[in-house]
């Protein structure tokens, strides 16, 4: 057993993957928002770094945001940017991430009147600086805060759209419940008719007639979560028929108390019912972990078989907005690992 769970973690720190879920305003450690907030002369509510990780003890996703945004507004200058996203690079290099699409949130820093342009640019150029240096590739998505409404999202299109040439995808985030997708159905629109395409969080903390909304009225490629998707067989059926995928997160799910504990978490009957799910960190500096360690984790507290893990690397290269080419490398670079470890 000792020796089949060290082979197994083997496999997990060395098989290629790719992070389609994690927040880069998740992605701020206590340190680098310390170092921020002395640069930027700001005053953090916490005396200690120690102090702010042990404010991290969330009981939902509302008391997680709050926390989130406060951290986040330590980033003002483009090098702020630039730092944030070059230091979860260089973990997610140490970790095997080949290709990352990463969210990021631009209402949280254009409402602190920091510019489009500075956010974008910082988080391009680390991610410019990840490919020429370590070959991962990368993809940018820009999220609507979901809690300041479809206006304040058409408004934010607007901004970005002389950056669209940057972005893949727009994505849907922050307080589920009360603010379903339906809403947001023009923007949505729009951002499709000027080529980019569509992911959304549904099925968080939210129904799943949220993730049937995110799909019909949105036209989203992939659901972010949607692990409550399982309440209802039919959605479940659609969703293994359509294989659309689910970027799952887990220890972020145990953290906000979508599920009671690991050992309860959905994700291995997920994969049974033949669902396209993925394994992903969310916000790593808040939940306790980059995207080894939520498989590591995951894998331990639900005995997952190596042939899962493979599955769980694959599904991420299929659901990647890669083209072919690039898909058939990172299935060549797992052929080479899987016969390693
Ligand atoms: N859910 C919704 N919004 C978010 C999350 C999440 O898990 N992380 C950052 N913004
Ligand atoms: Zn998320």
């Amino acid at each position: 057993m000792a020796q089949e769970t060290t082979a197994l973690d083997a496999l997990i720190r060395n098989v290629p993957k790719a992070e389609l879920h994690v927040h880069v305003e998740g992605t701020l450690e206590p340190e680098l928002m310390f170092e921020f907030a002395r640069r930027n002369s700001l005053e953090l509510p916490y005396r200690t770094v120690e102090v702010a990780r042990a404010a991290y003890s969330f009981g939902s996703l509302r008391s997680f945001l709050d926390l989130y945004y406060q951290g986040a507004a330590v980033l003002q200058e483009e090098r702020d940017f630039y730092e944030l996203t070059r230091a979860y690079l260089e973990r997610a290099n140490a970790q095997r991430v080949r290709h990352v699409e990463l969210f990021f949130d631009p209402q949280i820093h254009t409402a602190r009147g920091v510019p489009f342009e500075v956010v974008a640019r910082g988080i391009g150029r680390a991610l410019e600086d990840a490919q020429a240096e370590w070959g991962m590739t990368s993809r940018l998505i820009m999220c609507f805060l979901r809690d300041l409404g479809p206006e304040a999202a058409l408004a934010t299109l607007e901004e970005a759209l002389p950056h669209a040439q940057e972005l893949v995808a727009v994505g849907l985030d922050s307080a589920e419940v009360g603010h379903p997708p339906d809403d947001f159905e023009e923007v949505f629109r729009r951002a499709r008719e000027r080529g980019l395409l569509a992911v959304a969080h549904a099925g968080e903390e939210g129904p799943p007639e949220f993730v049937r909304q995110a799909l019909d009225q949105l036209r989203a490629r992939r659901i972010d979560h949607g692990v409550r998707a399982l309440e209802d067989p039919d959605l479940v059926e659609r969703l293994v028929r359509e294989r659309v995928p689910l970027t799952v997160c887990p220890l972020s799910n145990v953290k906000l108390g979508v599920v009671s504990s690991l050992r309860a978490h959905p994700l291995r009957r997920m994969l049974e019912l033949g669902l396209m799910v993925t394994v992903n960190s969310d916000d790593p500096a808040y939940f306790g972990g980059y995207i080894t360690e939520n498989f590591l984790a995951a894998q331990r507290a639900l005995d997952l078989t190596r042939e899962q893990i493979l599955t769980l690397a694959r599904n991420s290269y299929a659901a990647a907005f890669v083209d072919e080419g690039r898909r058939r490398q990172l299935e060549d670079e797992l052929q080479a690992v899987a016969s390693e470890f």
